[in-house]
């Protein structure tokens, strides 16, 4: 059997005083991949922050490796999305006075088993733009320049 990398148990969110999730259970194994499909307002970017400990569910459980990620400390919710998960926001996230070079290492981690960067941007047809700032980018060139920075730690 493959092993679960994340579970989610009974989770609910809720704003205000309305609910956008309700007793929702997923379970993913590793190098399992899945979509989330739903219309607008449905609750896919909360699912995600959710899943990727950016947002707390209001009830129930996600379980990272069958670790309860939503008990821990802030400290330490930081420590397994840095090692952990990359993120593609759906709103770029790109930090505005950093060049797209300095945005893509900030995801990075300090040791030699990552994806090499030069190599990763010219998958992405982004090479010619690492100098640049993010606002001379097009919303397509933003977007993979954030997808460069979710794997380059290789998440
Ligand atoms: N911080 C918040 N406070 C109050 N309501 C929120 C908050 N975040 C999201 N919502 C509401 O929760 C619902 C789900 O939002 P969410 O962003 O998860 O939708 P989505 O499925 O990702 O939509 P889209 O496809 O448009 O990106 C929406 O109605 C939204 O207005
Ligand atoms: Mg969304």
């Amino acid at each position: 059997m493959e092993e679960v990398l994340l579970e989610v148990k009974s989770v609910s969110k809720k704003f205000e005083d309305r609910y956008v999730l309700e007793n929702v259970d997923m379970r993913l194994e590793n190098c399992q991949f899945i979509a989330i499909l739903g219309h607008s307002g449905s609750g896919k970017s909360t699912m995600l922050n959710i899943l990727s400990s950016v947002l707390r569910p209001s009830t129930g459980y996600v379980f990272y490796k069958g670790r309860d990620i939503t008990k821990l400390s802030k400290k330490e919710v930081a420590e397994i999305r840095r090692e952990y998960i990359g993120l593609v926001f759906q709103h770029y996230m790109l930090l505005p006075n950093l060049t797209i070079r300095e945005n893509i290492e900030i995801g990075n981690k300090k040791d030699n088993k990552n994806i090499n960067l030069e190599e990763l941007c010219t998958l992405l047809g982004i090479q010619h733009l690492l100098e640049h700032y993010p606002y001379h980018l097009s919303g397509g060139e933003q977007q993979r320049a954030c997808i460069a920075r979710a794997v380059i730690k290789k998440p």
